[in-house]
């Protein structure tokens, strides 16, 4: 079996996937990191068929697609999804082979232990609206953050992949230097609360999606992914 990892898909998963993919198997796993951003439109707003439209593409697709969720979706949709158990831990099934990885949850993946926290603060909220094009729940709440305390003490804060959409603000540093951008613009809650954990969590590597930029930081261990895919396995 094969995993590999890319970054924000924003709604389109063909582009990316549809070549590299195009030989993997139903053992292969692809992750997304963030910014999913499927399914989008409520059906009320008869705009939804785009979703299903691509939606359906992933599922005739023979490997499974899992993500975390980044700031860009529809989190009404996602969270009244049917809940079911993969490889140990709690999923949202989109589709039977698309599936939206829960906060705070360790998934262990033929051997390797994968812990996954999505959500991000949209910089641009002001040019969007509530429950339309943003959504509160883009932040965690208590129960997310107990899950993830909870099920980090059940593997003794020891996983080997961390996947999230923000990253601790360490991580940031750099990389926001290099770019001449201040790193407290991309600090927000989702980042406090994985600066917090990352002290006392150890890992192999930590990837992330969000900030549209693709860099490896060696020394951190850690892996800003956008455009580019990562074979994990
Ligand atoms: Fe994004």
């Amino acid at each position: 079996m094969a995993i590999y990892i890319t970054g924000d898909i924003h709604g389109e998963p063909r582009e990316r996937f549809a070549e590299p993919f195009a030989n993997l198997t139903a053992d292969d796993i692809v992750i997304v990191c963030g910014d999913f951003g499927l399914p989008w439109w409520s059906a009320k707003y008869g705009k939804s068929w785009g979703d299903k439209k691509r939606l359906n593409w992933l599922a005739k697709q023979p490997y499974t697609t899992v993500f975390v969720d980044g700031n860009h979706e529809n989190f009404h949709l996602l969270n009244n999804l049917p809940i079911k158990i993969w490889n140990g831990g709690h999923v949202h099934e989109v589709r039977s082979n698309v599936l939206h990885l829960m906060r705070g949850e360790v998934f262990d993946i033929c051997g390797l232990k994968i812990l996954a926290f999505g959500g991000a603060h949209s910089t641009d909220r002001k040019y969007r609206v509530l429950d339309l094009s943003w959504w509160k729940e883009e932040i965690h709440n208590q129960e997310e953050t107990e899950n993830l305390k909870k099920n980090l003490q059940a593997v003794d804060y020891k996983v080997d992949i961390v996947i999230t959409h923000a990253a601790p603000v360490r991580f940031l540093h750099p990389k926001t230097k290099d770019i001449g951008i201040d790193w407290s613009f991309f600090c927000d809650e989702v980042a406090e609360l994985l600066t917090e954990i990352e002290p006392q969590l150890q890992y192999k590597m930590w990837y992330f999606g969000h900030y549209h930029l693709d860099w490896v930081d060696h020394e951190c261990h850690c892996r800003g992914i956008y455009t580019e895919i990562d074979q994990l396995l």
